[in-house]
């Protein structure tokens, strides 16, 4: 049985990823870790344990791990890729002190460890149109220099101690649970709140801009599936390309009109979110995660839009 510790249980992945990890291994087992002022919060506290976990602090990660047994570790603390444009030097405490410290107490506790990379660790020169697995990385964003820098280091700690890391790179996570917080690829989720509240879309990222997108269950999925996976297939370890779909905004449009006609959408393109958007990839390539531990994806773009309807309509609407 594992004892898991969540670090960033409340934020956009973590909130609904401690909930499946918890259905899966059982409440007790999962820790949820957190940050004062970011407290887990109904079910999230209701179902099992949780912890102060602040990424910056590796002697707190080390005895929270000695006392709950820990024996996997889902790092999830990080700044999306805007939010870190206006604070690099936040970014890096987080995303490269922050692993540093999680790594450092998974290798003295033989724990597994799992953070995400993201499609924010290609840049300009990487190719763009089915981005291979294993091609340039050269990003121009801090947020992509801590990816990039987050699966070097994750490799290099299994290499050099055997720590047993594991990562994807995930596309634009789409959900209606926890809204995320700073990202380029926000966007894909702001829309459908503008959709079920009646109101019109004003979207930051211009027409024809593809961005890779994944429904929030299918990303779940991946990471419990990657962490589970037999290690004997792992050919890549640290930044497996996962995508579900990909779609410029002009799309999804179409596809939530389909069902709610009446909503409008015009452009007001934000330049910062726009030029990160064009640095990254137009779509990825997966076949290596498919390979190499069976990924696939459950949701495309139309039966997505039709259960991202379904249930912020109920959240919102009641
Ligand atoms: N969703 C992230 C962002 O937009 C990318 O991984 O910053």
């Amino acid at each position: 049985m594992k004892n898991i510790l969540v670090i960033g249980s409340t934020g956009q992945i973590g909130s609904e990823l401690t909930t499946a990890l918890r259905a899966c291994y059982g409440g007790d087992h999962v820790v949820a870790g957190y940050i004062p002022g970011a407290e887990p919060k109904g079910e999230l506290a209701e179902s099992g344990p949780s912890a102060i976990a602040d990424v910056t602090n590796g002697e707190q990660l080390a005895s929270i791990v000695r006392e709950h047994q820990i024996d996997t570790i889902y790092n999830l603390a990080a700044l999306l890729s805007v939010v870190a444009e206006q604070k690099p030097r936040l970014a890096w405490k987080i995303g490269i002190d922050g692993l540093w410290n999680v790594l450092e107490v998974a290798r003295e506790n033989k724990c597994a460890v799992f953070t995400p990379s993201s499609i924010g660790s290609f840049g300009p020169s990487t190719p763009h149109e089915l981005t291979p697995q294993d091609t340039i990385q050269r990003p121009k964003t801090i947020y992509g220099v801590s990816k990039v820098a987050t699966e070097l280091l994750s490799d290099y700690y299994y290499t050099k101690y055997g720590v047993d890391t594991r990562s994807v790179r995930f596309p634009g996570l789409i959900s209606y649970v926890t809204p995320p917080g700073g990202g380029t690829t926000d966007y894909a989720v702001d829309i459908f709140y503008a959709a079920v509240r009646g109101e019109k879309f004003h979207c930051p990222i211009a027409k024809g801009t593809r961005m890779d997108m994944m429904y929030m269950p299918d990303g779940l999925r991946a990471a419990m599936d990657l962490m589970e996976a037999n290690p004997d297939k792992l050919i890549h370890r640290n930044g497996f390309n996962v995508t579900a779909m990909s779609f410029p905004p002009e799309k999804i449009y179409a596809e939530i009109r389909k069902r709610v006609p009446e909503f409008e959408m015009d452009y007001q393109v934000d330049p910062l979110k726009q030029s990160i958007a064009e640095s990254w990839p137009d779509s990825l390539d997966d076949t290596a995660a498919r390979e190499e531990w069976g990924w696939h994806p459950n949701f495309g773009l139309a039966s997505m839009t039709r259960d991202m309807l379904e249930k912020l309509s109920q959240k919102l609407l009641g």
